[in-house]
């Protein structure tokens, strides 16, 4: 096993009718509350005016329509504008991982007097940021539960993930109920996201049974509950489980003292939303079954292995390859006929014609190399595994 740090310090409120809560915990961090929130899902479900009501001994200011792939420009800059002109203390979230990770940039960003975009490609280090509190609803990203966000530059094509302890959640409330209003689109993506997640820390040497352990029983518990969910999306216990599942599959609990993989199917999706602005958990759920096909070998076989007998129930006593290749093929079908998935890069919109440029993008920024990773990709595996999407 290998050495680590760990330390989630984000405070998780969890369950129905929690939001009572929220003045309380937004008072211990400041009166000035900058309240984001996205395109309009909040104001339809009610939770706008909730929340307003709860804010009524707050000042507060709006930055409204968030996009998902939250845009550096104009988001980010615009909330980094307001928090610098209003002196706003504390960042309220409301919404899903888009508005959370905007939110979390500009918490950096307002507190550096530089170009935002340093911080967020890592050329400087943030020395401070807001406190954010989050009220989540929409089960996917983690971004409730970990240091990550991930912006997008649409000039550039660039879409980066930026990760420091500072941009954890102070609070995040986690109301299974404001999830019921998402549309079996956004179900199924987040789904697969938070599924992925666990794959990305599952697929690593070396790796331990607490860690397996761990990301087996959330990806069990997705795989379980994510139909249930689309069946009937105001299930309560459904989407419970799906919120708990997806809030610590991306915290680096399934890969204590693990291995990386460097995140392969992340790195090529990161690149497919910022040329085509797909949803993310589409991406993955397409990716999925291919870049488990193209790395299959003798090394990396004990895996699959793993993941067919303890995931999906596959009979240990089939031939190590068998198992393999039928948990490929029950990944692939779980998306398609199970979660009503695109599993085509045509169905979302994405034709070869830019393949090249987009393979030699991900090589020259994701670091899918590194020789450290489980499987490192060079530029033409990359490519390939695209062309297998399509
Ligand atoms: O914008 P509104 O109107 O709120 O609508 C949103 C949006 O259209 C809607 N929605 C959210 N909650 C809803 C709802 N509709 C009805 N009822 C509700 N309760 O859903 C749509 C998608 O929202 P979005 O926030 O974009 O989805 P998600 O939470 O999946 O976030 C995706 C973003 O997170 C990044 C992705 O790359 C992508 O940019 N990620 C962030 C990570 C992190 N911070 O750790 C890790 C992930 O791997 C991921 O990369
Ligand atoms: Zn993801």
């Amino acid at each position: 096993m290998l050495n680590f740090t760990y330390c989630t310090p984000t405070r998780m409120i969890f369950g129905q009718g929690v939001i009572s809560q929220l003045p309380d915990q937004l008072s211990k961090y400041g009166h000035k509350v900058l309240l984001a929130y996205g395109g309009g899902s909040i104001k339809r479900s009610g939770l706008y005016d909730k929340v307003k009501e709860l804010l009524a001994g707050f000042e507060v200011h709006e930055l409204a329509d968030i996009a998902p792939n939250p845009k550096y420009d104009p988001s980010v800059l615009d909330g980094v504008k307001i928090c610098k002109t209003e002196g706003i203390e504390v960042i309220l979230a409301v919404g899903g991982g888009s508005v959370l990770d905007c939110s979390k940039a500009i918490a950096a960003s307002a507190k550096y007097d530089g170009d935002p975009w340093d911080l967020i490609t890592g050329k400087v280090k943030a020395q401070a940021a807001l406190p954010i509190i989050d009220v989540m609803t929409l089960a996917a990203t983690g971004s409730e539960y970990d240091a990550a966000c991930v912006i997008s530059r649409t000039a550039t094509n660039d879409k980066i993930g930026y990760i420091d302890p500072l941009l954890y959640p102070r609070v995040s409330f986690l109301d299974p109920t404001y999830t019921e209003s998402v549309n079996p689109k956004h179900t199924a993506a987040g789904v697969a996201d938070a599924i992925n997640h666990c794959m990305e820390q599952f697929f690593v040497s070396p790796h331990n049974s607490v860690a397996d352990g761990y990301g087996e029983t959330l990806m069990k518990t997705l795989m379980l509950w994510g139909p249930v969910a689309l069946a009937k999306p105001d299930d309560y216990e459904a989407r419970a489980e799906i919120m708990l599942a997806a809030a610590f599959a991306c915290n680096g609990i399934t890969n204590l003292g693990a291995g990386q993989s460097g995140w392969p199917m992340h790195g090529i999706e990161h690149a497919l939303s910022a040329f085509y602005d797909i949803t993310h958990g589409e991406g993955l759920a397409i990716i999925t079954p291919r870049w488990m096909k193209f790395i299959l070998c003798d090394r990396t076989v004990e895996r699959f292995v793993e993941y067919g007998t303890q995931v999906l129930g596959i009979s240990s006593e089939l031939s190590a390859y068998e198992i393999a290749n039928r948990a490929i093929a029950m990944t692939y079908d779980f998306f398609r006929d199970t979660m009503h998935m695109p599993m085509t890069l045509r169905e979302v919109g994405i034709d070869g014609s830019r393949l090249d440029e987009i393979a030699k993008h991900i090589a020259d920024n994701e670091g899918l190399d590194n020789p450290n990773n489980f499987y490192p990709l060079t530029e033409a595996d990359i490519r390939q595994i695209l062309q297998d999407c399509l």
